[in-house]
């Protein structure tokens, strides 16, 4: 178990509160701790990887973590890893994992929405059934999984979908992988797309910048002609729709890619695609489409296809 922080290692001065508590303070001894039955499931080495607020977390911080990960599941002892996380960045730290991480072994994160103080505190039970998932040999080839609220989701489509419900993670194209319950793990899906032992990336030192952009009323073009100035490599725009954007947007997006910056168009909706040719002609302006991949999933795919040196963004796009 490798544990990074998050509300799950929460701590709020009254039992009472859900929010105004603070994140990443209570360390991974005391999280097992409560938690006696995790004995009965599987034998336990834990680290403190990290303490953070996952709103804090790095691009430094996934490359240590998947190196780790890769370490200890190289080891014979260790059958799969389990990573506590903080809900608000957890979408895209599974992602990148999902994708970097080269092995079959089960790699399985989860979190809490409400810290581990609180009353019908989400963490212990989460934690309890992210262990029973890492520990069952169904999970494995199945690259990173997320186990909340009674479900197991794929890293790839899953996504944080509510500020506060304790059902807050949700794919909204493709539905839960399955579920775990007092024990019991059932998968009633596969993962179709490559990951882990079959993708063809890894993390790396020096990551290329790129940013996300929002398309909407009264857009204008400062941003990108800024971050084009600053040298970024891509930019992800968070389009209206099936990734349309905003007309003056388009005009600075169109320049970025003469200059040789690597656009790639999502949604800021939330659920669906965008298509390749629908809402922006691709051909024309130089520009990728994420398919149902979220913006900030766009834009880890982009930084690893980008420090990759790979060419064909849209074959990786509609790839992975
Ligand atoms: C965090 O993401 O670290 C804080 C919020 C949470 O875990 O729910």
């Amino acid at each position: 178990m490798l544990a990074t922080g998050g509300t799950i290692a929460g701590q709020a001065g009254d039992a009472s509160k859900t929010a105004g508590y603070k994140a990443g303070v209570v360390g991974v001894d005391k999280l097992l701790e409560a938690v006696p039955a995790l004995s009965s499931v599987a034998r336990i080495h834990a680290e403190q990887f990290a303490s953070i607020d996952s709103k804090d977390m790095s691009a430094a911080l996934w490359t240590a973590l998947s190196r780790r990960i890769d370490t200890l599941l190289a080891q014979d002892d260790i059958d799969g890893v389990v990573v506590t996380h903080g809900t608000d960045t957890l979408e895209e730290t599974a992602y990148l994992l999902h994708l970097t991480v080269k092995r079959a072994k089960p790699v399985v994160l989860t979190a809490a929405m409400r810290p581990s103080t609180a009353l019908s505190a989400d963490g212990p039970l989460n934690l309890l059934n992210a262990v029973s998932v890492a520990a069952s040999q169904d999970a494995a080839g199945k690259g990173v999984l997320v186990a909340f609220n009674n479900q197991i989701h794929s890293a790839r489509d899953v996504a944080k979908t509510s500020t506060y419900a304790v059902d807050a993670f949700r794919a909204p194209e493709t539905g839960a992988l399955g579920f775990v319950q007092d024990g019991r793990v059932e998968f009633q899906r596969t993962v179709v797309r490559p990951h882990t032992v079959a993708s063809e990336f890894s993390v790396t030192d020096e990551w290329p910048m790129v940013e996300i952009v929002t398309s909407h009323a009264d857009a204008s073009r400062v941003t990108v002609d800024a971050l084009v100035a600053a040298g970024a490599r891509g930019i992800v725009v968070a389009g209206t729709g099936n990734g349309s954007m905003h007309a003056t947007l388009t005009h600075a997006l169109a320049d970025a890619v003469k200059k040789g910056v690597a656009v790639v168009r999502s949604s800021r909706v939330g659920s669906g695609h965008v298509m390749r040719n629908g809402a922006a002609s691709d051909d024309a302006l130089g520009t990728i489409s994420a398919g149902t991949l979220n913006p900030y999933k766009a834009r880890v795919l982009l930084m690893l296809a980008l420090a990759s040196g790979a060419q064909d963004l849209q074959r990786i796009f509609d790839t992975y």
